[in-house]
């Protein structure tokens, strides 16, 4: 879908939601990103019943403030077969907003083929949510002033990059923060 066009079925309320520590929401989607499970921390955290999620893609608690390049860099990931780490803002069935550490894999056929997808969510640290929210609104209010979503995307991947190679790559930049959540307790 075009980004530029995309207005969510739910409006955002501004209510921000939390995670309890110990808590894990569980997704699996099919090849294409449709939802085959879900757990039940999942349908409380997102508030929809179950039969209003499965089957549906799993953008269906996309964030409007989420970067499109975030995205691009899981689908490529995961695609390519290896697992990824990434902080997520999701949109709930009421309007409410939940932050979110997330690890999504793909899942593996008898002859190595993806056959799915699977994502493992808990609560981010908040000090990695210092870093990440004023990041993700650069990146947003960078794909905003492209009229074109392909030039929007490049841009945001550019600098989303760019953030990342100062400390060593995407996967050092994330567990840069997720080395600050250790080393706090
Ligand atoms: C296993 C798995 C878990 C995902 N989890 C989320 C999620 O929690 N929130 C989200 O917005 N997108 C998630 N996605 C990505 C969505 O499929 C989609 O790419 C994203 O919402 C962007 O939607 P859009 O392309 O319509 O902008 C996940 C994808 C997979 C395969």
């Amino acid at each position: 879908m075009r980004e530029g066009s995309r207005k969510p079925a739910v409006a955002p309320t501004g209510v921000e939601r939390t995670l309890g520590e110990d808590e894990l929401i569980v997704s699996k989607t099919d090849p294409k990103g449709i939802l085959t499970y879900v757990n039940d921390v999942f349908l409380r955290i997102s508030a929809y019943p179950e039969d209003a999620v499965l089957g549906q893609p799993h953008n269906m608690i996309r964030h409007p403030d989420m970067p499109r390049c975030v995205f691009k860099l899981l689908w490529d990931t995961i695609k390519s077969g290896q697992e990824i780490f990434a902080y997520v803002v999701n949109l709930a069935g009421d309007g409410a907003h939940y932050w979110v550490f997330a690890h999504v894999t793909p899942s593996f056929g008898p002859a190595g083929q993806i056959v799915g997808y699977h994502s493992n969510r808990r609560s981010p640290d908040r000090q990695a949510m210092e870093v990440i929210r004023p990041l993700y609104g650069q990146l947003v209010a960078e794909e905003r002033r492209h009229s074109r979503p392909a030039d929007a995307l490049t841009a945001s991947t550019a600098m989303l990059h760019e953030h990342a190679d100062a400390v060593g790559g995407y996967e050092r930049f994330v567990w840069s923060l997720e080395a600050a959540r250790v080393g706090a307790r």
